[in-house]
């Protein structure tokens, strides 16, 4: 995935501007920057948890949860907008009891469910609607993701889905991989389907913000 597809200037301008951070959600960003692992970071983090805060969110289902630096965000946006739930959902157990450290180390412990799975799935199976889903799972099993998001999330409720700019490899015509092909039809579905309002928004690697008439 290509650098330069946003500054380098322009990516830590955003996230210099992100308000101060509790010190265990930043130490969650120096461990996904030593150990090479994909979280959203602070200036999405930060984005997320904006959304939920001025749509009110109170009920939040995330696809593809990692060790909670999203889900932290989200959670203390529920926390702030008196209480509710978070599901992280996530296939690795032991990703999933370190979200649950993480977690209770900032207070957050209470606002979210934990579900270890496969996440579309456990989202089919889930009672009720949402009034925000993220989606970060796997980018090959965005298209199928779809239309279980577009089911569980209530009317006027938020979507938001990382990576819609994958690096840049979606511009990319000889890249046929299965993860940018899934970008890109995933793009062409919500699009093209008048039951959302949706914008690509350039920040980081891309967060596609959907609003469901
Ligand atoms: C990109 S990381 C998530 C980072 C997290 N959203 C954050 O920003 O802190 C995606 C995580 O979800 C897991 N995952 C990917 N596809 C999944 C799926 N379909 N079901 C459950 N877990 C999935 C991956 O193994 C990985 O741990």
């Amino acid at each position: 995935m290509s650098d330069e597809l946003i500054s380098k200037q322009v990516k830590n301008y955003l996230d210099s501007l992100v308000p101060a951070r509790p010190t265990e959600l930043e130490a969650m960003e120096l461990y996904a920057k030593e150990n090479g692992f994909p979280i959203i970071g602070a200036a999405c983090g930060y984005f997320c948890y904006q959304m939920a805060r001025m749509i009110n969110a109170k009920h939040i289902f995330e696809l593809g949860s990692g060790y909670g630096y999203s889900t932290a965000w989200f959670a203390q946006a529920v926390k702030e907008n008196g209480g509710g739930a978070v599901h992280h959902v996530v296939w690795d157990d032991g990703l999933s009891k370190k979200a649950q450290a993480h977690l209770a180390a900032l207070g957050l412990g209470e606002i979210v469910q934990y579900h270890v799975g496969e996440a579309v799935q456990s989202l089919r199976e889930m009672p009720g609607q949402f009034d925000l889903i993220f989606n970060d799972i796997d980018k090959h099993g965005y298209p199928d993701a779809l239309p279980v998001i577009k089911e569980k999330l209530g009317r006027g409720g938020v979507l938001i889905v990382d990576n819609m700019l994958w690096g840049g490899s979606i511009f990319d015509d000889s890249d046929h991989s299965p993860d940018t092909q899934g970008i890109r039809e995933f793009t062409r579905q919500i699009t093209s389907d008048p039951t959302w309002i949706v914008t690509l928004v350039p920040i980081r690697d891309g967060l596609g913000v959907a609003f469901k008439k």
